[in-house]
């Protein structure tokens, strides 16, 4: 579905992307984790053609972004990392507004599809207030209304649940799985472990620009070791990674302070990775 190879972009004398290579699959949810500042929203910015990168090169469905960037508009949605909302418009108004901006023309199958976005989003009920009046998730749930207006194939989605509480940030994931079900390919970034761990069929981590590591969840927590045991040292915490409990537990055993014992995740990954912790 995509193809990047050595993609970079600088800003300055600031390199935000490093030479990045990654291949998108067809129908899957893909996430790019890493902490602020490793160039996540550089990479979905130049992927959905709203900046321009220094060199590589990035097919979209075999198209190139440079070469057929009016095709690839057809083929994306995207919902950006902040609000991109008519706060002074009803949840209707703006996705009229933006199906104007798809020259979709005939008022009465515009009507008909801005109704299906609503009941899908389930907006239909506040469809006619003020957009400003609408909750966080209710607000995103309307970009992402937004994004699916012309059907693309493939969304783009930019830390879709910052600031979201656990509750709604659940919603939005079940709303995420609903649209990769019903065929979409997802592109996400996020900076929260748990995401990238429970929505994402394959990860890539991110740290400074560039792709230390791209694999499913599952994968890249063996790689670390499935079982982490934490316990104090003179030095500060320690972890230690293990393939199972039962190794886990004989090294417990042979410790003369307190342990805890736990499933890796991928902040562990992270750490091991890089030295540091995604969120710090
Ligand atoms: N418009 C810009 N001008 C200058 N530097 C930028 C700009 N956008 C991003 N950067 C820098 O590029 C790097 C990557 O930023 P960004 O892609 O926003 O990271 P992320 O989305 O992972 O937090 C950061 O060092 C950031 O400060
Ligand atoms: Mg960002």
């Amino acid at each position: 579905m995509i193809k990047i190879e050595n993609l970079t972009k600088r800003f300055g004398e600031r390199i935000a992307v490093a030479g990045i290579d990654l291949e998108i699959k067809r129908g899957e949810i893909f996430g790019l984790l890493g902490p602020n500042g490793a160039g996540k929203t550089t990479t979905v910015r130049i992927l959905t053609l709203l900046s321009k990168k220094k060199s590589g090169s990035v097919k979209i469905c075999g198209y190139d972004i440079e070469k057929d960037s009016e095709r690839i508009k057809e083929l994306i949605g995207v919902v950006p990392q902040h609000m991109s909302l008519d706060q002074d418009l009803t949840g209707r108004e703006n996705l009229v507004l933006q199906a104007r901006l798809h020259h979709l023309k005939n008022k009465a199958a515009m009507e008909q599809r801005i109704n299906e976005i609503l009941e899908f989003v389930e907006l239909t009920d506040r469809a006619d207030d003020k957009s400003r009046r609408y909750s966080g998730g209710m607000k995103r749930r309307l970009m992402i209304g937004m994004a699916l207006l012309h059907k693309p194939k493939m969304l783009f989605l930019d830390e879709p649940t910052v600031g979201l509480d656990p509750q709604v940030r659940r919603k939005m994931w079940d709303l995420i799985r609903k649209m990769n079900e019903a065929g979409m390919t997802v592109l996400l970034t996020t900076h929260y472990i748990e995401e990238a761990d429970q929505l994402c069929r394959r990860v890539a981590i991110m740290n400074r620009g560039r792709i230390i590591a791209v694999d499913t969840p599952q994968k890249l927590k063996e790689k670390v070791g499935r079982v982490v045991v934490e316990h104090m040292e003179a030095d500060g915490m320690i972890n230690n990674f293990f393939d199972n409990r039962e190794q886990a537990a004989s090294y417990v055993a042979g410790l003369n302070s307190n342990a805890t014992v736990r499933e890796a995740n991928l902040e562990d990954v992270f750490i091991e990775l890089t030295g540091r912790r995604v969120n710090d």
